[in-house]
């Protein structure tokens, strides 16, 4: 959502802004663009991102940093920046990131069961299915993953580990695939309602869960969109880009609670907490991808754009 996203930032040419998810740097050149002696700092905890970004976006305005977005405060402190105009944030993984047999994302393509975006990190996709318990993988798969047959896949893990380490992406999917019900024909639901007419893949709820899990993605998102918040400038924004419906709980609801963060009870004439709105919502809804854009790419069927401006 190229055009939706620089409109959602509203950019200033002398502003600050922070590309929290740098991948293949497309958002972060068309900032780029509308700044003229303005700063662009774009985040991502992947190296090769960096080193792509690095190398395509040539504009003076540019800083690319290796980091988490997550410790922004630490970058920022670092970079001696103090406030910003607008935090941009594409949550997920990139298409290079996905379609990198190596780096253990897909589950069409056979690889080790990586799926760091960072490296240097220490928890590994393999590490997780060969040593946490069947419980702690049912829960993973289930509360990241909403996948219904998570208890019947952690099984699956389970007994195959037993024979030997499940070290690839591939030998993983077919774990997952035998645990569930077969797939009918295309187009046809089993009594049991398997997966949609549309079919996704067996393997693709297990998968984005493990992902999410590595990555720690979630829990620390709602603490850095507050903080986010409290460094715009008056009419700076945050725009998020998410693909997941966790993720986007998560922000709709922080920036609810930051729109309209008093709690008062309705029969009390005034607020007695004395807690004030830091942002108002740009939309109520969020802003979805036009049919052309899901048409030439299948993966933004699921984007959901929130964005928010400090007041
Ligand atoms: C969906 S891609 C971003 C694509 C990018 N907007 C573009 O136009 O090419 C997400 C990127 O964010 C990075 N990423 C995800 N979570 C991150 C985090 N917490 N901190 C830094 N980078 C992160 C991933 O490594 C990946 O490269």
């Amino acid at each position: 959502m190229p055009r939706e996203v620089t409109d959602a930032l509203n950019i200033r040419p002398d502003g600050i802004y922070i590309d929290g998810t740098l991948g293949g740097g497309g958002h972060s050149a068309l900032i780029a663009r509308h700044l003229t002696s303005g700063r662009l700092i774009g985040i991502d905890r992947d190296e090769n991102a960096i080193i792509a970004a690095s190398g395509s976006i040539k504009s003076k305005s540019f800083t690319p940093v290796r980091g988490n977005f997550h410790d922004l405060p630490g970058i920022l402190d670092k970079l001696g920046i103090q406030k910003i105009n607008g935090l941009l944030l594409d949550l997920g993984v990139s298409s290079h990131q996905i379609d990198t047999p190596q780096r253990g994302f897909s589950f069409k393509h056979d690889g080790p069961l990586d799926m760091r975006m960072d490296k240097n990190s220490q928890l590994s996709a393999a590490e997780i299915i060969n040593t946490y318990d069947e419980k702690e993988l049912t829960k993973i798969f289930f509360e990241y993953g909403e996948e219904r047959f998570s208890r019947k896949i952690a099984r699956a893990i389970c007994c195959a580990r037993e024979a030997a380490p499940v070290e690839t992406t591939l030998q993983l999917a077919k774990i997952i695939e035998s645990a569930q019900p077969r797939k009918k024909p295309s187009g046809i639901r089993s009594p049991g309602g398997t997966r949609s007419p549309g079919g996704t893949h067996p393997a693709m709820r297990t998968f984005m869960a493990l992902r999410i899990a590595v990555n720690d993605e979630l829990s620390p998102l709602a603490q850095t969109l507050r903080y986010a918040a409290e460094i715009l400038v008056q009419g700076g924004r945050i725009a998020v880009l998410t693909f997941h419906s966790l993720e986007d709980r998560i922000v709709k609801t922080t920036f609810a609670n930051l729109v309209s963060p008093c709690k008062c009870p309705r029969d009390i004439p005034y607020c007695v907490c004395g807690k004030t709105p830091s942002l108002r919502a740009i939309s109520r809804k969020p802003i979805l991808p036009s049919a052309e854009e899901i048409f030439e790419n299948r993966r933004a069927h699921s984007a959901k754009l929130r964005v928010a401006e400090r007041i």
